[in-house]
C-alpha cells in the first residue's frame, strides 16, 4: 500500500497556519517564552536527550496546528506503512527498510510475505566475526602480516554514513587506522594509498550498486597498485566488498567470503546501519557497532511509538516546515559543539538534500510551495569565528540546531566548561539580542562620546529573535550518536511525507551522470560533439592542453 497523496496547503491546518503566521511573524521569542501557557510542552525529554525548543518562533497555537497539519497529512498512516514495509518508494517500486537492519532481532519484518529478521542477523553475525577475525589479526594479509589499515572505497551513502560515524568515534577505536576515498579525483586515492604498506592494509569496495563511477574507478586504481606491489592473487585476500551486485564483485575477483550482501530496500543514504557500515564495525569494533544500531532502534520505537506532540523526529520535523513553508527560510544550519561531529553536516546534507530536494508531489504534479531545505554547518566554537556574523546580523533568519553533550569524552578535559559556555551563551545571544539601550551603555562606559556613541551605535545592534534547537545529550556514545543520526533520518520522512513528495528516490542524481559519460568519451577521442556554445569552447579549452 502507497503513502498517501495528500496537498498539505490544501488541508484545513495549513490555512490555519497561514492566518497564525500573521498574527506571531513579528512577535519576540523572549516574549514568548514568558507567554506560553505550557512552557512543558517546549522541551523534550528521553533517554539521554533533553531537546529545547523553547527558543523559537512559536506558541502553542503554533505547536498545535503544526500536530494537526501532521495529522491531516497522514503521517501516522505513513510511518506505520514505512515500518511495514510498504513500497512507499513508488518511483523504485522499492519497500524503505533502513530501521529493520538495526532491529533488536525481537520482531517479524516481512518483505513480498518473507520474514527478513534471520537474514538481518546472520549479516550481522558475519560483520561480527570478520571484525573480530581482522582486529585479532586471525585473518591475514597475502605475506602472512596481520591488517593495520582499512579502505573504505565508496562514494555517497556508501562514504558519508561511514565517514561521519567513524570521525564521530574515534575515541572508541580499535587497533585499525581506517580511511576512506571517495571522490573519482586520481589524487585523492592516490594521495591515500601513497603512504599505506600493501602488505598490510584491507580494502573494501562499498557500492549498492557496483557500477559507480568513482567507486569502480578508485577499486580498479587500487587493485593495479596492490598487484605491482604484491601480486595478483592478493587481491582475494586484501578486498572486500559489500554490495547488491554479486555478479559484478565475482567479476573483480573478489573471496566469496569477503562478501557481504546489501537489499534493496535500503537506501544508500540510510545504508550505514548494514553491511555498509563495514569499515565502521572495523573502526570502533564490533561491540560499538551493534551498540550504534541498538541507539537508532531505540529511537526508531520511540519514533514509532510516541504520540506526535513528544516525539522528537515528529516536532523538529514540523519546525522546520514552519520557517522553510511560512517564515521562507533557505537554509538550516547544524552546529555540533564536539570536534568528533565534524562530518555531520556533510553526511545531514546527502541525507536531508538527496531525500528532499523534490519538486514533484506524489500525484507527479509540479509542487506549489517549497520542500527541501538546505543544510549547512560545522562544529561550535570554529563556527563562531566564520560564519556566526551572518547568523547573528546578516538579513537572513537560519534557524540551528545546536548539538552538545554535558560530559566530554576525555577525563583530563578541562575545558569543557568553556566550550558549553559558548554553546548556552550563542543559543541566547541569538534569541535576546543586544538592544540600542544596551548597545549605548556599554559605549559610554567605554568613554566614547556622543558623536562617537552615534555614529558607531547601529552596527553594534543585535536584532535578536533567531531561532535555535537546543540538544542536550550526556555523552557522544556509540548508542546516542545511533540515536541522533535516527533522529534526523525520520525527520526527513516527516517532511517528506507532509510534503507530499517521495524522499526515497534520487532521480536527479542521474543527469550529470549520464552526460558525463557522454563527455567523457569525447575527451578520451578527443573528438567534441553538439554540445552548447559555452561548453563546446570550455571542452575545447580543455583539450588544447
Ligand atoms: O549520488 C547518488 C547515489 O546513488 C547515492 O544515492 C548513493 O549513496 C551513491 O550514489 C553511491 O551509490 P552506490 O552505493 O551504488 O555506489
Amino acid at each position: 500500500m502507497s503513502l498517501k497523496k495528500i496537498n498539505p496547503i490544501k488541508t484545513k491546518s495549513w490555512s490555519k497556519l497561514k492566518a497564525h503566521f500573521n498574527e506571531i511573524e513579528n512577535k519576540e521569542i523572549k516574549d514568548l517564552l514568558s507567554t506560553r501557557s505550557n512552557p512543558s510542552c517546549f522541551s523534550l525529554g528521553w533517554n539521554d536527550f533533553n531537546i529545547d525548543i523553547s527558543k523559537n518562533r512559536i506558541d502553542n497555537t503554533t505547536l498545535n496546528l503544526l500536530l494537526d497539519l501532521a495529522k491531516e497529512c497522514g503521517l501516522e498512516d505513513a510511518i506505520s506503512k514505512q515500518f511495514q514495509g510498504n513500497i512507499i518508494n513508488e518511483t523504485e517500486k522499492r519497500a524503505v527498510l533502513h530501521t529493520a537492519i538495526r532491529t533488536d532481532g525481537n520482531e517479524k519484518i516481512n518483505v513480498d510475505g518473507l520474514n527478513v529478521v534471520p537474514s538481518i542477523l546472520e549479516t550481522r553475525s558475519k560483520i561480527k566475526s570478520f571484525t573480530n577475525d581482522i582486529i585479532s589479526g586471525n585473518l591475514k594479509g597475502d605475506t602472512g602480516k596481520p591488517f593495520t589499515d582499512v579502505v573504505n572505497i565508496g562514494i555517497g551513502g556508501s562514504d558519508l554514513g561511514p565517514v561521519m560515524v567513524v570521525e564521530a568515534l574515534k575515541h572508541y577505536s580499535s587497533r585499525l587506522k581506517p580511511h576512506f576515498v571517495s571522490n573519482v579525483d586520481g589524487d585523492h586515492v592516490l594521495e591515500i594509498i601513497k603512504d599505506l604498506n600493501p602488505e598490510t592494509t584491507l580494502f573494501i569496495i562499498v557500492s549498492k550498486t557496483f557500477t559507480t563511477q568513482e567507486t569502480i574507478s578508485n577499486a580498479n586504481t587500487i587493485r593495479d597498485w596492490l598487484v605491482s606491489k604484491l601480486n595478483v592473487s592478493a587481491v582475494s585476500k586484501h578486498f572486500a566488498a559489500v554490495s547488491t551486485n554479486l555478479t559484478e564483485i565475482k567479476k573483480f575477483g573478489i573471496n566469496q567470503k569477503m562478501v557481504f550482501s546489501m537489499n534493496d530496500w535500503v537506501g544508500g543514504r540510510f545504508s550505514l546501519w548494514s553491511s555498509v557500515g563495514l569499515s565502521i564495525s572495523l573502526a570502533v569494533g564490533y561491540e560499538n557497532f551493534s551498540k550504534l544500531l541498538s541507539g537508532a532502534n531505540k529511537m526508531d520505537k520511540h519514533f514509532q511509538n510516541i504520540e506526535f506532540k513528544n516525539n522528537i523526529p515528529v516536532v523538529l520535523a514540523l519546525l522546520s516546515i514552519w520557517y522553510n513553508n511560512f517564515f521562507k527560510c533557505e537554509t538550516e544550519a547544524v552546529i555540533p559543539y564536539t570536534q568528533y561531529l565534524s562530518r555531520l553536516p556533510a553526511y545531514l546534507q546527502q541525507a536531508i538534500m538527496e531525500s528532499n530536494g523534490k519538486s514533484i508531489d506524489r500525484n507527479g504534479n509540479p509542487v506549489e510551495y517549497q520542500t527541501g531545505n538546505i543544510i549547512w554547518g560545522d562544529t561550535g566554537t570554529n563556527s563562531q569565528h566564520a560564519f556566526f556574523q551572518l547568523i547573528h546580523q546578516g538579513t537572513k533568519l537560519i534557524p540551528c540546531d545546536f548539538i552538545g553533550f554535558k560530559n566530554p569524552l576525555f577525563k583530563e578535559n578541562t575545558q569543557h566548561n568553556k566550550l558549553m559556555s559558548n554553546f548556552f551563551a550563542q543559543t541566547e545571544a541569538l534569541m535576546m539580542g543586544k538592544s540600542e539601550k544596551t548597545v549605548v551603555e556599554e559605549l559610554k562606559k567605554a568613554g566614547l562620546n556622543a558623536n562617537e556613541i552615534n555614529s558607531l551605535k547601529a552596527f553594534k545592534i543585535f536584532n535578536g529573535n533567531r531561532p535555535t534547537n537546543t540538544l542536550l545529550i550526556d555523552q557522544l556514545s556509540p548508542e546516542s550518536l545511533g540515536s541522533l543520526i535516527a533522529m534526523y533520518e525520520h525527520k526527513i520522512f516527516v517532511q517528506g511525507v507532509i510534503w507530499n513528495i517521495y524522499s526515497y528516490d534520487q532521480w536527479g542524481v542521474e543527469l550529470g551522470k549520464q552526460l558525463a559519460s557522454k563527455v567523457l568519451k569525447e575527451i578520451e577521442n578527443k573528438k567534441i560533439s553538439d554540445h552548447d556554445s559555452s561548453t563546446n569552447s570550455l571542452l575545447k579549452s580543455y583539450l588544447s592542453n
